[in-house]
């Protein structure tokens, strides 16, 4: 699965608490290329980035993650800052993230080609564990 002619296709996101919002966004950004890498977000970064641990580890999620029909290969995104560096070493083609995202990574355009889908409506993590807490 190494061949560069594969159109290789990577995204973001902590994964936690998996849902229906996370699958679709994978499975459609593994329906525009061949090659779907998913960096998952390392426990500190989820800390610093959201104020709170995950609910699982980021060894936890990256297996579920990498164990979908949909990604090919997983990692653990260690920091933000090295979004540039990972499309560089995983030699992304399209760069996907939520809109959450949308303008937000318009600068790895001159690398890759930057997608932002729309979020499925109505779940979230965060959402998950407020009605799990009440
Ligand atoms: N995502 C989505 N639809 C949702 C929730 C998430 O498409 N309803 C996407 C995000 O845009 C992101 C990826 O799934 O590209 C991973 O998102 P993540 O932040 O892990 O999930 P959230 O449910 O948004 O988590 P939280 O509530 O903690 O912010």
């Amino acid at each position: 699965m190494e061949n560069q002619a594969l159109t290789r296709v990577l995204t973001f996101g902590t994964f936690d608490v998996f849902h229906l919002g996370h699958l679709r966004i994978l499975e459609r950004a593994a329906a525009l290329g061949d090659y779907l890498v998913v960096g998952v977000s390392s426990d500190e970064l989820n800390r610093s980035k959201k104020g709170r641990f995950p609910i699982f580890s980021q060894d936890e999620r990256l297996q579920l993650v990498g164990a979908l029909r949909c990604v090919d290969q997983v990692f653990i995104e260690e920091s933000l800052e090295q979004k540039r560096d990972y499309l560089v070493e995983y030699r992304a083609d399209v760069l996907v993230m939520g809109d959450d995202w949308r303008g937000r990574f318009d600068e790895f355009g001159d690398i890759c080609k930057v997608v932002y889908f729309q979020r499925t409506p109505a779940v979230s993590t965060t959402a998950l564990i407020e009605k799990i807490r009440l």
